[in-house]
């Protein structure tokens, strides 16, 4: 896994852990330029004559629309295949190595957007691949294009990107939008405090605490949201991931652990922001969207800026 270093130009995105600080800021900057193209409303034809493949193994619905508006608004060739798990040749048993090079020959792809089940698996397709690969999530660790567009909502949002106190709530077992989403802020608030609020089955791994300790963040652990919640500025509700279960009866459970609803909301601080990588599933009641504080939609609207900010500098040479 390549670094950045501060050079986009030809690079898979796999993880988090291949990103500096001013590498985000990098991102940051280009994203804040997309956001005037989207507001003027005029197309770009930056990527004119680049083909980009979407290659979508699981569901999704933020991350394949953004990337899509986010190639056709930079004026590229879009491919967009969903359902590649059950529709593809996959079926059949080819591997995804295989499937990687023959997108890239049957399309003249440029770039490849994939997301799959596997935890390897964005590694896996860039060693194959002739062309950059970014990962769009894979399986239960790493979803770095969401980790950025969330931290580029709680710096929009906040105002401020350090001495964060962090709450992260549900599923942190399975959940990968937290898991990049720690990497990620680990390495830019060296003040961060987190809170992971979870059932007891659905806990951080415990490596990963350890290595975000190691990075001098403050982390403690509860099943309790109202022992942290007046002191949160950020609370980030995740969902319980059903499809992850082996066990039906233990997801049912913990399936409705926690609900975010007004009564909640008042006991959070005036200046705080509620995010969720979406979907939802019952842990935020409708009535919670009309509070300012709720930030879950804009923050979509993000991952539209930021996936087109990734595609031309992944794309386009510095000059
Ligand atoms: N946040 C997110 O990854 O949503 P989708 O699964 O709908 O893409």
């Amino acid at each position: 896994m390549k670094k950045i270093n501060a050079d986009f130009f030809n690079k898979s995105l796999i993880s988090i852990d291949q990103f500096s600080k001013k590498d985000i800021g990098i991102i940051f900057k280009t994203a804040e330029k997309m956001e005037k193209i989207i507001n003027k409303k005029q197309q770009s034809n930056l990527l004119k004559g680049f083909v980009v493949v979407q290659l979508f193994y699981q569901p999704s619905t933020r991350t394949f629309t953004s990337f899509l508006a986010a190639a056709k608004w930079l004026g590229a060739m879009t491919i967009p295949l969903h359902g590649m798990a059950s529709y593809s040749s996959a079926v059949k048993g080819e591997s995804l190595a295989d499937t990687i090079r023959t997108v890239h020959q049957t399309t003249a792809a440029d770039l490849i957007v994939l997301r799959h089940p596997d935890d390897n698996s964005a590694q896996t397709a860039s060693r194959a691949s002739y062309v950059p690969i970014i990962n769009a999530g894979s399986g239960k660790k790493e979803h770095p294009t969401q980790a950025i567009l969330d931290f580029y909502t709680i710096k929009k949002e906040l105002k401020r990107t350090t001495n964060l106190k962090v709450v992260f709530l549900g599923d942190l077992k399975y959940g990968r939008t937290i898991k990049s989403l720690g990497k990620l802020l680990s390495l830019v608030d060296k003040n961060l405090e987190l809170f992971l609020v979870s059932p007891k089955i659905l806990k951080m791994p415990q490596s990963l605490i350890k290595k975000w300790r190691k990075r001098g963040v403050k982390i403690s652990q509860t099943e309790k949201l109202n022992q942290v919640l007046a002191k949160t500025d950020v609370l980030y509700v995740t969902r319980v991931q059903k499809e992850w279960f082996k066990n039906k009866k233990e997801y049912q459970k913990v399936a409705g652990s926690y609900l975010i609803d007004k009564k909640t909301i008042k006991k959070a601080k005036r200046k705080m922001i509620v995010m969720h990588p979406l979907p939802r599933v019952g842990e935020i009641a409708p009535e919670t969207d009309q509070d300012q504080r709720a930030a879950y939609f804009r923050q979509m609207r993000n991952g539209l800026y930021i996936r087109m900010a990734l595609l031309k500098l992944i794309l386009i040479k510095k000059q």
